[in-house]
């Protein structure tokens, strides 16, 4: 069923025309369409909510009865009047999606960048070392190496030339697969190509294409924050994602740090403590875009327990803690560089070993530090 009207009517702004159009709607009640136009010249919208004025009576009659109204302006629905049962079913709905939004928000990934200025402190093996006990633990895992130089892609084997494929096509030479593309577009447009799977974790590698993400990033500062937002999209389908990063500030390092919420920083010397100020000053940019960013822990890593130099260089790190707190130390160990080598991780190449039990320290030092596990589950940890 359905019936209209046209009605000419004088008001203060002229003559003004209304067409009146009801109908039994989609929604199951009446669907009141209200077009309304002045007549003369200097047409006022305001015009149109008198015309609902005068059938609001009539209109709340029939949704009283328990039908819904659409109301229309120029053929655009702008609003609906529906039973108060109806209403509160809405809010209902809301509340249970504002709940799965704060489960979701939940399960987001833990955003970890192991950054030092300086390099060979230990960056590389940090983070592929982590992902393997986080791995080893259940956790989902990505892997993001943001490094042009690729030491963790190489580590992994993911550049190693094997069944006469050519450079092209192997997947740790494509461009798609690296964090390239988040920089290609404008702010918060960033995507990120699909990752590499391999042993369980995801990797978005890296290889020469990764140069040209600091000229991308120079010429657009605003595109510091696109691997942030490309992560979004995909942080929750991880656990944990970890992000190795280049020594030296570029473009490409900031834009790595603000991806992340978590900062931890491998120390294998002195070195390794003399650019402790720029990585506050890393933080301090990156907080535009990752306002709870902060350093978690302090890695000591290639750890010779018994010279002097060492004990010194605990000691300078132990002032950090009002930082930051010292992990659990990872001793040096040439297993290490054999794993990476063997293309392996230390915890795959030698589970056994002592360094690997440093590692798995580490990592429980980590989950705890996030608030993953309670502290009293915490066995690395020292003194
Ligand atoms: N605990 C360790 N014991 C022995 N060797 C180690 C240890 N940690 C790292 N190394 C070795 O030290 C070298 C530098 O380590 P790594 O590549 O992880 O440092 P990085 O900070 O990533 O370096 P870059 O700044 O070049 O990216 C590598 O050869 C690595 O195998
Ligand atoms: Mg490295």
């Amino acid at each position: 069923m359905a019936w209209h009207g046209t009605a000419w009517r004088y008001t203060p702004l002229g003559y003004r025309v209304s067409h009146f159009l009801c109908t039994p709607s989609l929604l199951k009640g009446v669907h009141i369409s209200y077009n309304t136009y002045m007549a003369v010249k200097g047409s006022d919208p305001t015009l149109k909510i008198r015309e609902l004025r005068s059938t609001l009576a009539e209109v709340l009659q029939q949704v009283e009865n328990g039908q819904r109204v659409l109301v229309e302006k120029y053929y655009t629905p702008v609003a609906a009047i529906v039973p108060i049962s109806d209403y509160l079913a809405l809010r209902r709905l809301d509340a249970s999606r504002t709940q799965t939004q704060l489960t979701k928000e939940k399960h987001m990934a833990h955003r970890i960048v192991v950054t030092n200025i300086s390099g060979g402190e230990g960056k590389t093996s940090v983070t592929r070392e982590l992902a393997f006990a986080l791995l080893e633990q259940g956790y989902k895992v990505a892997l993001m190496d943001t490094d042009p130089q690729a030491s963790l892609t190489k580590s992994l084997g993911l550049h190693d030339e094997e069944g006469g494929l050519g450079r092209d096509e192997m997947p740790g030479f494509q461009e798609k697969h690296t964090v390239l593309g988040a920089f290609q577009k404008e702010s918060g447009e960033g995507r990120l190509g699909p990752p590499i799977q391999l042993m369980d974790l995801d990797i978005w590698v890296s290889n020469d294409h990764l140069y040209g993400a600091d000229t991308l990033i120079a010429s657009d500062l605003s595109r510091l924050g696109n691997l942030r937002e490309a992560l979004d999209e995909v942080s929750d389908q991880y656990d944990f994602v970890l992000i190795d990063t280049k020594p030296g500030i570029t473009p490409l390092l900031n834009a790595s740090v603000a991806a992340a919420d978590h900062l931890i920083v491998p120390i294998s010397g002195d070195k390794g403590t003399e650019n402790l100020d720029k990585i506050v000053r890393l933080i301090k940019a990156a907080r535009g875009f990752a306002p709870r960013i902060g350093v978690r822990m302090f890695v000591p890593n290639r750890v010779r327990g018994n010279t002097r130099v060492y004990k010194e260089l605990l000691e300078l790190m132990q002032s950090y803690k009002t930082v930051a707190p010292l992990s659990s130390q990872i001793r040096d160990s040439v297993i290490v560089m054999e794993a990476a080598r063997a293309r392996k991780s230390v915890l795959k190449y030698r589970p056994g070993s002592e360094v690997a039990q440093d590692i798995r320290n580490v990592a429980q030092d980590l989950l705890m530090l996030l608030g993953v596990v309670a502290a009293e589950s915490a066995t690395g940890g020292q003194s």
